[in-house]
């Protein structure tokens, strides 16, 4: 029976550069994949693909109507779609491949098959429709990552009412789409289809839009999605789809109870979340006991209740996010080295990968009004930044939170062009422990969209310059 240090079940973000930083630490790893391919989630029907199609629907309709504002002339562009799905294809054909090629490089043993844990240290691994082995290891790291939650009494077909697997991949633009929830999946690819040509209608529970993401952020970009073209209907449920004819007839209640309207549309895309998953692992037999939530429990090392067994990623708590998986990943292989691996909670950035983009780190407004910490607030809009101003893309500001007494960063929010690449330096500013007057203080390269984020901090001392 082949023996390991490590086996770690699955290879999406969370498990694949956890077995690399194991093999780097010496540790001889396998890794257990049920896919064709590796990358889990985020590189086959996640990230990557949903990136690809942002980026080319951008592409497409800017040229459709930013170029001739640049004096640039070009025929009205036509939607070739196989070619653009094919695009979204081979940017995740490369991304799995880099990832067979690292585990090739660092000597990781995949086997391909469902992981099942038959007792602590030993695991059975079960290809499709051949039979299975077993493998041994001293530690195993559960990273099988999350599905798409269901909408009760709505089945998905992936054609015509989908998950955001099926809606990376549509066969034709649809006339209507209705997207259920206006989280980050249904503004994202609710925001390729409507480029496209699709009209966008989006329902949403609760009484705004992006739940989570600092408030006065949400007001903004829901206003700005809506003068894109995408329509909101908040406070709403989808009860039930009905799917009997060719058109869709979706019936739409309040939140709070009363009567129904009907919304037709020809495609649905549910995104009310995700859930972690755990099927096949074999919990049930041999603990740990799942959460309320599904979710594995484990305690400040990574640690299940049972002895050997670590988990990370999409299937514990916390954001659903592959850096956040990423980082456990590291964080783990380190801990079962017996060095000091750590994640530290409060700076993970979340980008929203729209136009324009949404990006923040550390607290929000609301989220400190109710710790009661007293801060300050600096802010800077995109209209005032030199560099915003000549690409003319100056929709939105970036927002600094700060410790009243002591400065320090608790949170920055941005809504711009590019927010997603500027987040970076609030993370760094704030893993370091900085003050607003810090940033402030740093030399920004002009004319950059940075430029923004120096003066927001300047802003939380009321001395921003070009405002
Ligand atoms: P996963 O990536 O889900 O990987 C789990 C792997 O385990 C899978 O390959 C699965 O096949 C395998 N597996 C499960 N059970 C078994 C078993 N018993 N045996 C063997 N193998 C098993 N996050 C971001 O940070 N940025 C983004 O831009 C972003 N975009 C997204 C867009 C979409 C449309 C979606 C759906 C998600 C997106 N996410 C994004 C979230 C991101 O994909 C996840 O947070 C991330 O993939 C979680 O990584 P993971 O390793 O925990 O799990
Ligand atoms: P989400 O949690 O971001 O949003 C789901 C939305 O659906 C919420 O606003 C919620 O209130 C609403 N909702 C729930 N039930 C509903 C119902 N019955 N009717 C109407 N609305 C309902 O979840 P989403 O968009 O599915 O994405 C899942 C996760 O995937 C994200 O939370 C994120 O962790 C990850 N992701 C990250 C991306 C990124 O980092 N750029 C991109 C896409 C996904």
């Amino acid at each position: 029976m082949p023996s390991y240090d490590l086996i770690v079940i699955g290879s999406g973000p969370g498990g694949y550069v956890c077995a690399i930083r194991a093999a780097q630490l010496g540790m001889k790893v396998a890794v257990v994949e049920k896919d064709k391919t590796f990358g889990g989630t985020c590189l086959n029907v996640g990230c990557i693909p949903s990136k690809a199609l942002l980026h080319a629907s951008e592409r497409f309709e800017e040229a459709g109507r930013a170029f001739a504002r640049m004096g640039i002339k070009v025929a009205t562009p036509a939607l070739d779609l196989p070619t653009m799905l094919r695009f979204k294809d081979d940017a995740v054909d490369g991304n799995v491949k880099g990832v067979a090629f690292l585990f090739r490089k660092n000597k990781i043993e995949a086997h391909a098959g469902v992981g099942r844990i038959v007792a602590p240290g030993r695991v059975e691994v079960k290809p499709a429709g051949g039979p299975g082995s077993t493998l041994d290891a001293k530690a195993i790291v559960i990273a099988t990552g999350s599905d798409a939650a269901r909408l009760k009494g709505v089945a998905i077909d992936e054609k015509r009412i989908v998950s955001s697997t099926g809606a990376l991949s549509l066969e034709r633009v649809p006339r209507h789409l209705l997207v259920v929830g206006a989280g980050i999946i249904g503004l994202e690819l609710g925001s390729v289809w409507r480029r496209l040509g699709a009209q966008v209608t989006v329902v949403e529970f609760l009484d705004r839009i992006l739940p989570g993401i600092d408030a006065e952020v949400a007001r903004q970009f829901q206003r700005l999605m809506e003068k894109q073209g995408i329509s909101f209907k908040l406070a709403s449920k989808v009860a039930a789809i009905d799917s009997s004819e060719q058109v869709l007839k979706a019936a739409v209640e309040p939140a709070a109870g009363g009567a129904a309207s009907t919304i037709e549309a020809d495609v649905a895309l549910v995104a009310i979340g995700r859930v972690p998953y755990t099927e096949g692992l074999g919990l049930e037999a041999i603990g740990p006991k799942l959460d309320e939530r599904g979710r594995i429990p484990v305690d400040g090392r990574f640690a299940t209740s049972v002895p050997g067994i670590y988990a990370i990623g999409d299937v514990i708590a916390g954001p659903m996010l592959a850096h956040k998986a990423e980082d456990e990943g590291v964080a783990v292989a380190e801990i079962i080295a017996g060095k000091a691996g750590h994640v530290n909670y409060d700076v993970i950035p979340n980008v929203i990968y729209t136009s324009p983009e949404v990006a923040s780190v550390g607290k929000t407004e609301e989220e400190l009004k109710a710790a009661n910490v007293a801060y300050n607030v600096g802010k800077f809009p995109f209209t005032a930044n030199g560099r915003a101003k000549a690409n003319q893309q100056t929709d939105g500001f970036v927002k600094i939170l700060a410790d009243a007494k002591t400065d320090r960063v608790l949170g920055v929010h941005i809504i711009g062009a590019d927010a997603g690449n500027m987040i970076a330096e609030a993370a760094i500013a704030m893993e370091l422990g900085a003050a607003a007057e810090d940033i402030a203080r740093t030399c920004h390269a002009h004319p950059t969209l940075p430029e923004a984020v120096k003066e927001a901090a300047l802003a939380v001392d009321k001395r921003a310059i070009h405002m």
